[in-house]
């Protein structure tokens, strides 16, 4: 009986990998590049998540660098929105839902007494997939924030609402459009407002659910190239159905699945360039290789 010649041990697991290399494109550069480890802004032990009797979370323990960019990748109903709004606690605004873990920001416990989720919300921001502004001028979505979190002075906010329209790359389309209503932009100039507003209040972490999935290609190389600079001085965590998307924009990568009980859990976490070159969780590598085989 003839048998096929045997590749050499490991050589598929190559192939793919400079496969995925290929795919990712301009991405593999980045990929390349070492990263730093941080200290650890948010401290995820244990955490179990329920909407009623269901399970959506199960034992997730996550350490998210500071100043860094981590994508959330999986399942779709793997948990990873879930995840992200417990992070701010806006799961609580959910009726019964109940939570079991710790989560530490800091080294505090979010789940403490006394801890004021307003307070919370405002270091720990939200974009959501699909913008949505408030309706009201461009100037009042960002000063929206600081107003309410007490600043009065005319010339500080009209400082910070430029400030933050730069910061978000959005201020040289706008600068002469400020009282205009902002459902008057389009969705990318929007979200890139919505990316602005959650700045103005100055906070130290900030979550995007599947913030590019309404937008164009080039609002979204806009979006990503912003969380590239903001990494500087913002931990961001993102969710992202497109891989290229987190190979591109993240330094580290999470990966979510689904188990028997169709609830999520933590399948593996490493650098981005790890993830997707070197998948330690079988699951993973039928993820990566889905999309990039
Ligand atoms: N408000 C809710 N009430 C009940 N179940 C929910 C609610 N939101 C999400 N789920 C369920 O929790 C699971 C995880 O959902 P989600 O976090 O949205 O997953 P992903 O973002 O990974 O697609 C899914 O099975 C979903 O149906
Ligand atoms: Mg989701």
């Amino acid at each position: 009986m003839q048998t096929e010649p045997q590749p050499p041990k490991g050589a598929p697991d190559e192939q793919a990998q400079s496969h995925v290399l290929d795919m990712i494109g301009t991405a593999a550069k980045s990929l390349q590049e070492p990263v730093e480890k941080t200290d650890c802004k948010i401290e995820t032990c244990a955490l179990n998540f329920y909407y009623g009797d269901f399970q959506a979370l199960h034992n997730v323990s996550l350490h998210i660098p500071a100043r860094r960019i981590t994508a959330i990748i999986g399942a779709s109903g793997s948990g990873k929105s879930t995840y992200l709004r417990v992070l701010n606690r806006m799961t609580d605004r959910t009726p019964h839902t109940r939570v079991e873990g710790e989560i530490k920001l800091n080294g505090q416990n979010i789940f403490d007494q006394g801890i004021n989720t307003i307070e919370l919300r405002k270091r720990v921001g939200m974009v959501f997939q699909k913008p949505n502004p408030f309706p009201k001028s461009i100037y009042d979505n960002v000063a929206h924030g600081p107003r309410v979190h007490g600043v009065k002075d005319r010339q500080t906010l009209t400082e910070l609402v430029e400030k933050c329209l730069t910061q978000a790359a959005l201020w040289d389309e706008v600068k002469d459009i400020l009282k205009t209503p902002a459902t008057a932009l389009s969705a990318g100039q929007q979200q890139r407002l919505c990316i602005a507003r959650a700045f103005a209040v100055e906070p130290e972490v900030i979550l995007m659910d599947e913030p590019c999935s309404a937008l164009d290609p080039i609002s979204t190389r806009k979006i990503e190239e912003l969380m590239l600079e903001l990494r500087q001085t913002y931990t961001i965590v993102i969710v992202t159905h497109s891989l290229q998307q987190a190979a591109r924009a993240s330094d580290f990568t999470a990966v979510f699945m689904m188990n028997d009980q169709r609830g999520g859990e933590l399948v593996e976490f490493g650098t981005t360039r790890q993830v997707f070159t070197q998948p330690q969780h079988h699951q993973t590598k039928e993820y990566v290789a889905g999309d990039f085989g």
